[in-house]
């Protein structure tokens, strides 16, 4: 036989934003009961189902994937389907849009100005050389070298937790770096020196004054602020190092 967690009942206050309604935004509070394995996702879709289906958020995959679900939960940046209800201290569970984006209703956030800052940093292969017969060859240990870059979901919760970010959202942001990163350091790739080119500005790396918060906001353990730091390397040596070879840059 198994014995059921306790239930609890959680204050649940959202940060509401309509703007055809609210100048400015208010909060609402709501009494949820919920047990201590339901995820902060199924508290607030509680809130939308049984309260006020008039909430907006944004979910998908509900499994830490889609990265859809970034918000700033009692103060801190995560993914709402990653967060359990027995991790949230105390009984009030606040919850607001992650900053520096436009809030365009409730828990939304307009998200092109984010991937407008990703697109600008070509986050894609380029090597124009005649393809081989089968594969481009790479090593294990070249394939390491840019491994934790490749786990970006693309969630935004470091750049919206990024304080140069907040100040001025013409900088690029931990996220874009992170994605030029995956590609500078992959030794098919041969378009570095024109994505470096492209960071050494001041709305770009420079702009990072290492506060860690993107580190600590990311759901994918990414070590962000090591990417960006290597990629300020990069720019100050003129070289991506890898472990078995030291590729020159072009100038
Ligand atoms: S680096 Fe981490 S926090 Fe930033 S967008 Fe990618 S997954 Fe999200
Ligand atoms: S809903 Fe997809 S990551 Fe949370």
């Amino acid at each position: 036989m198994s014995i059921a967690a306790a239930t609890r009942t959680l204050k649940v206050r959202i940060k509401r934003y309509d703007p055809e309604l609210d100048q400015p935004p208010r909060w609402e509070e709501y009494d949820i009961e919920a047990d201590p394995l339901d995820r902060v996702l199924d508290v607030i879709q509680n809130v939308k189902w049984l309260h006020d289906d008039s909430l907006g958020l944004r979910r998908s995959c509900a499994h830490g994937v889609c990265g859809s679900d970034a918000m700033r939960i009692n103060g801190v940046n995560a993914l709402a389907c990653k967060i359990l209800v027995k991790n949230v201290r105390g009984d009030t569970l606040t919850v607001e849009p992650i900053l520096g984006l436009p809030v365009i209703k409730d828990l939304i956030v307009d998200m092109k100005p984010f991937f407008d800052h990703y697109k600008a940093v070509m986050p894609y292969l380029v090597n124009d050389d005649p393809p081989p017969t089968t594969e481009r060859i790479q090593t294990p240990e070249e394939r390491a070298r840019f491994d934790d870059t490749t786990k970006c979901i693309l969630c935004a919760c470091c750049t919206t937790a990024c304080p140069p970010f907040w100040g001025d959202q013409k900088y690029v942001g931990p996220a874009a770096i992170v994605n030029a990163h995956r590609f500078i350091f992959d030794s098919r790739d041969r378009g570095a020196a024109e994505r470096l080119d492209i960071l050494n500005d001041a709305e770009g790396v420079w702009r990072c004054r290492t506060v860690f918060n993107c580190t600590s906001a990311c759901p994918r353990d990414i070590k962000v602020t090591q990417a960006i730091q290597e990629v300020k390397r990069a720019l100050l040596t003129g070289s991506v190092h890898t472990d078995d070879a030291l590729h020159i840059l072009e100038s």
